[in-house]
């Protein structure tokens, strides 16, 4: 049976009938994976909206809230100019906008690198002011310190290494990770290193396939993969990908529909009836009054 929503405009909230799933937790995800093996993978994808929350919550248990809204909805060239504010505004619809899927959201480029103390206020203030579960940041061991010091201090963080498009200046661009010896030993030390730092789980993106299901043997915590490897403990995709809006995406993204398509069509199909005026008006549609 399919959900509806009715929303109530005082609090902005979808009621979802039937009745609301349970929230799953981050417990919960990062005990799927125990000796190594995860029998039920994490299905993950990107959430920028209440409504593409709506619609994605039932099928997902996590809900990422990707700074890849900064292409995506914003239309920047890069993740790199997103800031908290943007953040914090995507991050509460989503939250509102699902009942069952763990949300968690990325800490955008500027507000988690300078300290662990600093990365404490940014990611506090998105917790607060979106009810999600856990953050996402980029980066290796560099990241360790502070990935450590906001575990320790109640927020449960997802890491982000291989390919972290927050670095696109330095790496030069979004090709894979891990092509050559001495890379792969850093992103498998990264991969070390935020383990033993205590984050609930990593993303691998953009690494060869052998090494993301190394990495994926080598880890207690689940990784989710997003162009990596089959073998990962999860997958997460940007849902506008997925979903066909774009005329380009990633060579690895599957197409599951062409969205663009049909929007652009529909689009077309209005413009042309309102030309024609032959766009229903008000009595066809309420009826006349008599
Ligand atoms: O920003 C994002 O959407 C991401 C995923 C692609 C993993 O980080």
């Amino acid at each position: 049976m399919s959900t509806t929503y009715t929303l109530d405009t005082g609090t902005s909230r979808a009621n979802p009938t039937p009745a609301p799933l349970r929230r799953l937790t981050i417990p919960g995800l990062r005990a799927r994976k125990v000796d190594g093996v995860t029998a039920e993978p994490i299905v993950s994808l990107t959430a920028y909206t209440a409504r593409q929350a709506q619609l994605l919550d039932a099928h997902c248990d996590l809900l990422l809230v990707g700074d890849s809204l900064g292409q995506v909805i914003y239309g920047l060239p890069s993740s790199v100019p997103v800031t908290l504010d943007m953040m914090a505004a995507h991050g509460a619809a989503v939250v509102r906008g699902s009942y069952h899927s763990v949300v968690i959201i990325d800490m955008p480029f500027g507000s988690y690198e300078g300290s662990p103390e600093q990365a404490f206020e940014s990611a506090s203030r998105l917790l607060k002011e979106t009810g999600a579960a856990g953050v996402k940041l980029e980066g290796g061991i560099a990241m360790a310190e502070t990935i450590a010091f906001l575990s320790a201090r109640g927020i449960p963080v997802c890491a982000h290494i291989g390919l972290t498009p927050q670095a696109v200046n330095a790496l030069g661009g979004y090709g894979p990770r891990g092509r050559d010896e001495a890379e792969a030993a850093k992103i498998m030390a990264d991969a070390h290193a935020v383990a033993a730092a205590g984050c609930f789980a990593m993303v691998i993106e953009g690494v060869v396939e052998p090494l993301a299901a190394k990495i994926t043997a080598a880890v207690p915590c689940p990784t989710i993969g997003i162009g990596a490897s089959a073998a990962c403990d999860g997958q997460v995709l940007v849902t506008d990908d997925l979903l066909g809006m774009f005329e380009r995406t990633p060579r690895f993204v599957k197409r599951y529909a062409d969205v663009a398509s049909t929007i652009s069509q529909a689009a077309a199909d209005y413009a042309a009836e309102v030309r024609a005026r032959s766009f229903p008006t008000a009595d066809q549609i309420y009826g006349a009054k008599k």
